[in-house]
């Protein structure tokens, strides 16, 4: 893994601007995108950029489920306002939290991933160290499914709705192996409260305790941290 650490996430998020930058100069334009506060500052300085996303395809890796698409906690709905409104992209995906169909939202989902390998894939991480959705004890050999999320992943992200009673128990996520199969990882984090999380990714045994720490195993990672974020490494 390539840590590097910078003084804020605005100036940690300049450098993720290079990397979709080089990614788009070498024709790699299968972006895998992810949701929360951290992306946010990127999302801004890709808008405010000159770069060309009208060629590229975007996948999210992941949605709650049970929200329709116009629902401003979903994160399709966070997309399309966070970034594809202003920056539009040739396709983008993300699975469907209305499916109720289990099986056929996973099937469907798994082949938009065959069909289109990621070259670049961002990623936040969770306080309990889960990347996408995939939470403590998840399989590395997962790709798409439908995910109980944890107290802790309920009550961190409450922080967006009204009541948590509101947020949902489930989400369609990417697995671990869907993630592990892009040919480049950028994660991002800011903040003291992911410090501990990322020393676990980093420095821990590769464990399904600590999805992210899975990471661990691909061979072209880098980590973009703000100095809160490192302070335990
Ligand atoms: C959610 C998302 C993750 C994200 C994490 C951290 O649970 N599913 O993809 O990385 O929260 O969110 P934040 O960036 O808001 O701290």
């Amino acid at each position: 893994m390539d840590i590097q650490i910078f003084e804020n996430a605005h100036e940690a998020s300049k450098k993720a601007v290079d990397f979709f930058e080089k990614a788009l100069e070498k024709n790699q334009n299968v972006f895998g995108l992810a949701t929360g506060s951290t992306p946010e500052a990127l999302y801004e300085q890709l808008i405010d950029s000159s770069l060309d996303f009208s060629d590229a395809i975007a996948i999210n890796l992941d949605e709650y489920y049970g929200l329709p698409a116009n629902h401003p906690q979903s994160y399709a709905y966070f997309m399309e306002e966070h970034l594809f409104n202003a920056k539009p992209f040739k396709k983008t995906y993300i699975p469907n939290g209305e499916n109720t169909n289990v099986s056929e939202e996973i099937d469907r989902y798994n082949t938009v991933l065959a069909e289109n390998p990621i070259d670049l894939q961002l990623l936040g991480i969770g306080q309990n160290g889960h990347i996408g959705f995939n939470e403590p004890g998840s399989s590395s050999t997962e790709k798409t499914r439908l995910v109980d999320l944890t107290q802790e992943t309920i009550m961190a992200n409450s922080r967006f709705f009204s009541d948590q009673s509101e947020v949902p128990t489930q989400a369609y996520s990417m697995g671990l192996a869907s993630i592990m199969s892009a040919s480049q990882i950028l994660l991002l984090a800011f903040g003291e409260n992911k410090a501990e999380a990322i020393k676990a990714m980093i420095e821990g045994p590769v464990t399904s305790e600590v999805p992210a720490s899975i990471l661990q195993n691909h061979p072209n990672v880098t980590v973009l941290l703000d100095k809160e974020a490192a302070k335990l490494l």
